[in-house]
């Protein structure tokens, strides 16, 4: 397999960049760099009905993947994960067709592993060793477990009061953990000076190109197992957004391949009250969002204050017909409950979002009964077991 990756471009200002020497953000403006690819050869290369032959994981779209040497891959079997029939759940909510993807199912349990499968592979491609990250959850079990696999060394900086299933999986897998007081942005802020001092690669969500291309791989997959179709409505639960981006991505490449159409779906992001930058910049029209103050929510996914990629997000949610909209934490809490006794999944607190966020766009009509609706479950709930009651 060939990967037809071409160059890293700027998505403000379109500087373009070398894919064979370590970039973060744009040395011009900033702004996130997006991988690009040759897609007029990839799709030649690569035909969907090839995608048969391939192996039952992300990487099975090796021509569009930013890793030249398949030698370089570092896997555990991330992606590929199944699209599940909400029947029960649908009928509870008078929806005809609900679908949920349970990225529950990944590797260490949340969809983290794709961007970070994606992101540690790259890095050692690229002869890079010592890999920092800020996490307010998952994806610091993400990048120490692929760290570990890949013989890289991770460092991970997160929030105090991230539970204890995060801190843990990272420090097993022999990640180098500190807690900071404060919140993932804080977290940040403090990942980067370590960089600085210690000559560490941050690979923060979005302030390196390639964590968004483990998380595109789920548009792929969406498509391909909807054979070539993709449902009318997506809700995503959206903290740095590398997910709704890294999708919007898909389709775009998807439709320069002649895979699927011009057709997309409305993309929702789904955000909590008590933590919503990008549903409150999203209402007053904003090109960027500004930072929120006292972010507090349970849900540590979408705990994220300030997003590098905001003007990306705010762009695929009205590009899309879209929209963005915030639940409770006690919505998110009763959903959790009520997908697991009618579908028989422990979702995450942040999938547990948009189900909430979907009545509500049933009940003021924004989503019609008989659309193709998809929400995206994250994580594993087992994850999160504080938050249950038993
Ligand atoms: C379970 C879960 N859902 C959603 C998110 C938000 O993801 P993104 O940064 O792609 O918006 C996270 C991020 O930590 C997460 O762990
Ligand atoms: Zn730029």
């Amino acid at each position: 397999m060939k990967s037809y990756l071409t160059e890293l471009e700027c998505t403000y200002c379109h500087e373009t960049y070398s894919a064979d020497e370590p970039h973060r953000t744009c040395d011009e403006c900033g702004k996130v760099l997006y991988p690009r690819y040759d897609l007029e050869a990839a799709g030649q290369a690569l035909d969907r009905a090839a995608l048969r032959d391939r192996p039952a994981n992300m990487w099975r779209y090796f021509e569009v993947m930013p890793v030249r040497d398949e030698a370089n891959v570092i896997t555990l079997g991330e992606g590929y994960t199944p699209i599940f029939q909400a029947q029960r759940l649908g009928a509870e909510f008078g929806c005809t067709d609900l679908l949920i993807k349970d990225e529950g199912l990944n590797p260490t349990g949340s969809f983290k592993a794709r961007g970070l499968s994606a992101a540690v592979s790259k890095a050692k491609e690229l002869g890079l060793t010592r890999l920092t990250m800020p996490s307010a959850g998952n994806a610091a079990g993400a990048m120490s477990a692929y760290a570990a696999k890949g013989g890289l060394e991770a460092y991970l900086f997160m929030p105090q009061d991230v539970p204890d299933s995060n801190r843990k999986e990272a420090a097993i897998t022999g990640g180098k953990v500190t807690l900071v007081d404060g919140l993932i942005s804080d977290a940040g802020r403090v990942s980067r000076e370590k960089a600085a001092e210690e000559g560490l690669f941050d690979v923060s969500t979005l302030q390196e190109p390639y964590r968004l291309e483990g998380k595109k791989t789920m548009g792929y997959e969406i498509a391909e197992h909807l054979n070539w179709t993709l449902p009318d409505v997506i809700l995503y639960p959206t903290g740095g957004g590398t997910g709704i981006v890294g999708m919007w991505k898909a389709f775009e490449e998807m439709e320069h391949m002649g895979w699927i159409g011009s057709e997309r779906p409305r993309m929702y992001c789904v955000q909590a009250e008590g933590c919503a930058p990008l549903v409150r910049a999203f209402r007053e029209g904003q090109e960027f969002a500004e930072p929120w103050q006292n972010a507090h929510t349970l849900a540590p996914g979408i705990r994220v204050p300030a997003a590098i990629g905001d003007y990306m997000i705010l762009r695929s949610l009205r590009e899309s017909g879209g929209g963005a909209l915030t639940v409770s934490d006690d919505e998110i809490l009763h959903y959790m409950g009520l997908v697991a006794s009618l579908e028989g999944m422990f979702i995450c607190p942040e999938g547990a979002a948009t189900a909430a966020a979907l009545n509500k766009l049933l009940a003021d009509g924004s989503v019609l009964p008989d659309e193709r609706v998809l929400l995206m479950n994250t994580g594993n709930g087992l994850k999160n077991l504080e938050l249950v009651e038993g």
